[in-house]
């Protein structure tokens, strides 16, 4: 896999000089829509690279029980002060999700809980970057955390985005290729990330998929 190879220190030094473009503090308008059109019901769920924890804290705020992860202390120590601010409490954890002996080792007691038990999984913006640095390791860990049937919203960026900035670009067929042995492709779409102060957000794709049972 080709392209960068980011650090958990190049993520931490993004978010303390606020050159996280991504970190809107505005909930995920793609995931709240996914939620109702799927009838997703409170479950055990996952958030990979939740980063400041906006939308680990909206999913929590609905009834789910959240595991939020992320290799950027920075992001982990903002998002405990987000739930702390709105009173909730959500699992979070500092791991590389390329690793999952790291999650492993750094979820300790909690471990268990969510090994193979999250029924629903979301990734804004992760997988995109994990990608290109350790793909294997990366769904790998997914499959340590997914449960049999297990639903997962992937929101990553669109290699038919026409501007030069804006998240990694990924095509539909890259999609298929990284996920298809491990999940059902129900559906992929286009959608736009959120707006930056009136500036249109990033094309995107929004991707429905479901863990195929374990062979
Ligand atoms: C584009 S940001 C999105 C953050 C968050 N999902 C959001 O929507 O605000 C990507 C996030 O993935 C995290 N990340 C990147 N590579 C990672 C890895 N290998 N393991 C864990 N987190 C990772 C970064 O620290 C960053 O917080």
């Amino acid at each position: 896999m080709t392209g960068q190879s980011h650090s958990s220190a190049h993520w931490d030094q993004r978010y303390l000089s606020g050159d996280a473009p991504w970190n809107s503090g505005i909930v995920s308008r793609e995931l709240v829509r996914v939620l109702a059109e799927q009838h997703v019901v409170p479950c055990r769920a996952v958030e990979l690279g939740c980063g400041a924890g906006t939308n680990a804290v909206h999913l929590t705020q609905q009834g789910f029980e959240v595991l939020g992860t992320d290799c950027s202390a920075i992001a982990i120590e903002r998002a405990r002060a987000l739930a702390d601010e709105a009173g909730v409490s959500v699992h979070l954890t500092v791991a590389d999700l390329c690793r999952v002996a790291d999650l492993r080792e750094t979820f300790g007691e909690v471990a268990a809980m969510f090994e193979r038990e999250c029924s629903f999984l979301f990734d804004r913006g992760c997988y995109h970057c994990a990608r290109r640095v350790n793909l294997a390791g990366f769904l790998e860990t997914v499959e340590w955390l997914a449960a049999p049937n297990a639903r997962l919203l992937l929101l990553c960026g669109n290699a038919n985005e026409l501007t030069q900035q804006g998240p990694p670009k990924v095509t539909e067929a890259e999609i298929r290729s990284d996920w298809g042995n491990l999940f059902e492709i129900e559906w992929i779409r286009e959608f736009h990330f959120e707006d930056r102060g009136g500036i249109p957000g990033p094309l995107g794709w929004a991707c429905w998929m479901t863990r195929r049972s374990a062979a």
